[in-house]
C-alpha cells in the first residue's frame, strides 16, 4: 500500500522550495520597491533644491536700468548655463521690454507664463532640448513692470540618474536573490537529511537487510521511528504466529489424510470400486503433496523476511556435501571456487541449506558419475552453478519442473516438491534461479544470490 502522493504538495522538498521562493520574492521585491521610492524622493528633492537656488541666484544677478534695460552683473556660477544646448537654460523677460537668455540656449525660448507669481513655481514644461523641469517667479521693477525669471533643466538628467540607480539596484538584488535561494536549497537538504536517512533505513528494512531502525533521529521524527519499530516487532510476532498456525493445520491434516489414502488404495484395489477408488486416491495424494509443500514452507525462516540474514559461502557447502556423499555414494561431488573465497549472502542459513540440498540431491539422483559445483562472485552477487552429467531435461520439462508434485522420472524416489520449494525460496530472497541444459548434456542449475551488506 502506498500513501497518496500526487502534485507538488506531496514533496516536502518542493514545499520548502516554494516557501523559500515566495519569501525571497516578497523580501527582495519589498526592498526593491522601497529603495527606489526613497531614492527617487531623495534625488528629486536635491534637484529641486539646486534649481531653486539657481533661480534665486539669477534674480540676484539681474540688474534693471532705469530705462528698463536689463543686464547680468556676472554669469551664473554653474558653467552649464554657458555650454551650448547643455540642457541648462535660463531666461529673464521684462514686460514690454528686453529678454535675456542664457548662452546655452542657442535657439528656442522658455515659456514666461511659468513665472506668473512672486512665489517660485515649478512644473515640467517643453524646453529647447526636450521636456524640462522649469522654475520661475516674478518681481516688479521700480517703475512697476513685471520681470519674469525662468530656469529650466532637461528632465532627462533626473530620469537618467533614476534609471541608473534602478538598474544597479536590480542587479545587486538579483545577486542577493540567487544567493538566498542557493543557501535555501542547502538548508532544505540539511533539514531533510534525517528524513532521507529514515527513508533509506526503511528501504533496507523492507529488503530484509536491516533490523529495526537505529541511530539518533531529530525529536520531531523520533516518535514516528519508535512507532515504526514497535509496528515491526508486532508484525514479526503476527507472522510468526501465522507460520505456527499454518504448520499446525497442515500437521493435523496429515494423519487423517494418510487414513483416507489408505482407504482409497483399498477401494482402488477392489474391482467393484476401482474407478472411484482411483479418483479418490489421486485427489488425496495431490492434497498430501500440497500439505507437505506448505508445511515445508511454513517451517522456513523465509516467511519472516524482515531481519538481516547472512550465510557464509562456501563454508555452508561443507556439511551439505558430506551428507550428499553418504546419500549418493557412487557419485563424485567436485567443489570449484577461487582460492580464499569467503563471502556472505543475504539468505537465512537454513533456507540456503535447504535450497542447495534440493539441487545437490537432484544432481546426485540423475547424474551418471560427477557433479561440479562452481562458485564465483560479482561486486553484488554470488553465483553458484550445480552441473551434473545426467540426462538433463527438455525445455518443456524445465518449464514445468518447478510446479508442485511434478515428476518426470518416477524410477528415482521423490515427492515432486523439491524444485517447487527451491523456486519458492529463491523468490523470497530475490535469488535469480534457472535450470539450463548445456550443449554438453546434463543439467545445470544456476543461482545468483545477492551478497549480504
Ligand atoms: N538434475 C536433474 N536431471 C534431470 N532431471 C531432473 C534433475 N532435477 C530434477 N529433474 C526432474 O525434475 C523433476 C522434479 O524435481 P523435484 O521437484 O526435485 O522432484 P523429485 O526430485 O522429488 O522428483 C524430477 O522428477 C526430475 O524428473
Ligand atoms: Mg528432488
Amino acid at each position: 500500500m502506498t500513501a497518496m502522493s500526487s502534485g507538488p504538495a506531496s514533496s516536502l522538498r518542493l514545499r520548502f522550495l516554494f516557501a523559500i521562493l515566495l519569501w525571497v520574492a516578497l523580501g527582495i521585491g519589498g526592498i526593491w520597491y522601497s529603495a527606489t521610492r526613497v531614492f527617487i524622493k531623495h534625488i528629486e528633492l536635491q534637484y529641486h533644491d539646486e534649481l531653486y537656488g539657481h533661480v534665486r541666484e539669477l534674480a540676484g544677478l539681474v540688474a534693471v536700468a532705469p530705462d528698463g534695460h536689463i543686464a547680468l552683473s556676472r554669469p551664473l556660477s554653474d558653467p552649464r548655463y554657458l555650454e551650448p544646448m547643455s540642457g541648462f537654460y535660463w531666461q529673464v523677460t521684462v514686460d514690454k521690454g528686453d529678454t535675456l537668455r542664457s548662452a546655452s540656449m542657442l535657439h528656442g525660448a522658455l515659456d514666461d507664463n511659468v513665472a506668473h507669481s512672486p512665489q517660485v513655481i515649478h512644473m515640467v514644461d517643453r524646453g529647447p532640448t526636450g521636456p524640462a523641469i522649469t522654475y520661475g517667479f516674478t518681481r516688479l521693477t521700480p517703475d512697476g513692470r513685471v520681470i519674469h525669471y525662468v530656469i529650466a533643466t532637461d528632465k532627462r538628467y533626473l530620469d537618467e540618474s533614476i534609471a541608473h540607480f534602478t538598474i544597479e539596484l536590480s542587479l545587486w538584488l538579483l545577486a542577493l536573490a540567487v544567493a538566498l535561494i542557493g543557501t535555501g536549497v542547502l538548508a532544505i537538504a540539511f533539514v531533510l537529511k534525517p528524513l532521507n536517512r529514515l527513508g533509506l533505513a526503511v528501504a533496507e528494512l523492507r529488503s530484509g537487510r536491516r533490523e529495526p531502525l537505529q541511530g539518533p533521529f531529530p525529536t520531531e521524527i523520533s516518535p514516528l521511528v519508535d512507532d515504526l519499530n514497535a509496528y515491526i516487532v508486532e508484525n514479526q510476532a503476527i507472522i510468526e504466529r501465522a507460520r505456527v498456525q499454518a504448520g499446525n493445520l497442515a500437521h493435523s491434516l496429515r494423519t487423517p489424510l494418510a487414513v483416507i489414502i489408505d482407504e482409497a488404495e483399498h477401494l482402488a484395489a477392489n474391482p467393484a470400486t476401482q474407478e472411484p477408488g482411483r479418483n479418490l486416491l489421486h485427489q488425496s495424494e495431490a492434497m498430501a503433496q500440497q500439505i507437505e509443500f506448505h508445511l515445508a514452507r511454513a517451517r522456513s525462516a523465509a516467511m519472516a523476511k524482515t531481519s538481516g540474514h547472512a550465510s557464509p559461502v562456501p563454508s555452508i557447502f561443507l556439511p551439505l556435501l558430506s551428507a550428499m556423499h553418504k546419500l549418493h555414494r557412487d557419485r563424485t561431488y567436485v567443489l570449484h571456487h577461487p582460492p580464499g573465497l569467503s563471502v556472505r549472502v543475504a539468505v537465512d542459513p537454513s533456507d540456503l541449506s535447504e535450497l542447495l540440498s534440493i539441487l545437490l540431491d537432484n544432481a546426485g539422483k540423475w547424474s551418471r558419475a560427477r557433479i561440479l559445483v562452481t562458485i564465483s562472485t560479482t561486486p553484488t552477487h554470488c553465483t553458484i552453478g550445480i552441473a551434473d552429467d545426467g540426462p538433463g531435461m527438455t525445455p518443456e520439462q524445465i518449464d514445468g519442473a518447478c510446479a508442485i508434485g511434478v515428476r518426470y522420472d518416477e524410477t528415482r524416489p521423490g515427492s515432486g516438491l523439491g524444485l517447487a520449494i527451491a523456486r519458492d525460496i529463491a523468490e523470497v530472497y530475490d535469488i535469480a534461479f534457472e535450470l539450463v541444459t548445456p550443449p554438453t548434456g546434463g543439467l545445470d542449475a544456476r543461482l545468483s544470490i545477492p551478497l549480504a551488506p
